[in-house]
């Protein structure tokens, strides 16, 4: 009887436990989430956008996008715990860097900024909301992809025009470059390659620079908005401890809230795009910050978490290439110098046999054109001072 009262109060006991760290937990993503306190809009959302024909808005967009939010929130909420559990990182070295999980912090720091809600004017917009993982990271929502195609952005339901592409490997491409010999562009972000990369080194740094301001997409008037809002943010500790703490030098105007909650294009900034008054310092830093906010969304969007490199394409050129790494071989009869000479060449190995499918005829073309090479280096080793008069291969 006394063991079955101690187990049923553990039970209680257990059960009051996991309850207060889930209300906590939830306190902590919907302060995070919902801005709650000082960033709180005063006044309702204004009425909604919508100049299209009949039949563009999808009759079950409201509770797509709600349900979309959650799945945000959700994936939110893991990430600060993630960001909580990892053992900090250990700043060493000249130059200082943050050794062991420095790297996995600053890709679970771009994580939580790629799912953060309160980087748009209505607190209703993160990158990840066109932009989900169970969708190869492109759009998410089924009726949305039938008929807008382009997403709805924080001003509900102002949308661009163009769909939201995948984000996997968007950090591999190159800076965007006119290739002489193909007379083609190669490299650059977005449909139209306009992130170039010219200023950071990465298309894809300078292509996260985009949506926060895009009047269709996060619709932040300011791109200050960002460091405005990363003062406030549950993760900013974590962007303190990668990127340093000149962030919270910058001391914003009282209206920066009121700035920063209009969405941009709205007819009081005109042409202004940094309405936000700072000064040339705090200006610079906020640059700094906004550069630094993209860099670590690219080290999110390069992680094995997005940009897996894990196709069976990728498996069979890894596969491949070790194959060849580790049989080289050369056939004399198809060289083309003097058999005299091919006779003191030896193959080294059998001929591979191929099994790469659509690579093959690459790889053999590879493969016989390193043959070639190791066969004249080969043959120039052993060519003696007379032999190389004698045959051009020797030369
Ligand atoms: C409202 C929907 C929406 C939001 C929010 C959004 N995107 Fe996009 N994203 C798009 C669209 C649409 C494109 C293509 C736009 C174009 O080419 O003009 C795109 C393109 C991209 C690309 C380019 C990929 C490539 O292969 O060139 C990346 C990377 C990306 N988005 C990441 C982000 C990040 C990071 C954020 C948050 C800062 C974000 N997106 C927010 C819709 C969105």
């Amino acid at each position: 009887m006394k063991r079955r009262t101690l187990v049923a109060s553990f039970a209680v006991f257990v059960t009051v436990v996991a309850a207060l760290l889930i209300s906590s937990q939830t306190v902590l993503v919907s302060a995070q989430n919902h801005g709650h306190g000082k960033g709180n809009r005063e006044e309702p959302p204004p009425p909604p956008y919508n100049p299209y024909p009949f039949g563009i808005l999808p009759a079950d967009l409201d509770s797509e996008i709600a349900r979309v939010l959650r799945e945000v929130d959700n994936i939110e909420f893991e990430t600060l715990a993630q960001l909580q559990t990892l053992p900090p990182p250990t700043l060493t070295n000249q130059p200082p860097i943050l050794a062991h999980t420095g790297q996995r912090l600053n890709v679970l720091l771009g994580k939580t900024m790629n799912f953060d809600r309160n980087i748009s004017p209505f607190k209703d917009r993160a990158c990840a909301f066109c932009h989900m993982p169970y969708v190869g990271f492109s759009g998410p929502i089924p009726s949305v992809n039938l008929t807008m195609v382009a997403y709805p952005g924080s001003f509900q339901f102002r949308a661009g025009k163009r769909t939201a592409q995948r984000y996997t490997y968007s950090p591999s491409f190159p800076v965007l470059n006119f290739n002489q010999t193909q007379e083609a562009f190669f490299g650059g972000n977005f449909w139209d390659s306009r992130a170039t990369g010219y200023k950071l080194g990465s298309p894809d740094e300078e292509q996260a620079q985009g949506p926060p301001v895009d009047t269709q997409e996060h619709a932040l008037p300011d791109t200050a908005c960002i460091s405005f809002r990363l003062q406030t943010a549950v993760y900013k500790p974590f962007f303190i401890e990668v990127w340093g703490d000149a962030i919270d030098t910058i001391k914003f105007p009282h209206n920066t809230e009121e700035i920063c909650e209009t969405p941009g294009g709205a007819k009081v900034f005109g042409t202004n795009t940094m309405p936000i008054k700072l000064s040339p310092a705090e200006r610079s830093i906020a640059n700094d910050v906004y550069d630094h906010w993209a860099q670590s969304l690219d080290q999110y969007e390069t992680s094995p978490d997005v940009s897996a490199f894990s196709s069976k394409f990728d498996a069979s050129r890894r596969s491949s290439t070790l194959f060849w790494e580790t049989q080289p071989h050369f056939h004399c009869p198809q060289m083309r110098w003097p058999v005299t000479t091919c006779s003191r060449a030896k193959p080294t190995a059998t001929p591979a046999i191929w099994t790469a499918g659509p690579l093959r005829q690459r790889l053999q073309q590879a493969q016989r054109r390193t043959a070639w090479i190791l066969a004249r280096q080969q043959t120039r080793d052993r060519c003696s001072p007379a032999l190389a008069r004698l045959i051009s291969a020797c030369r």
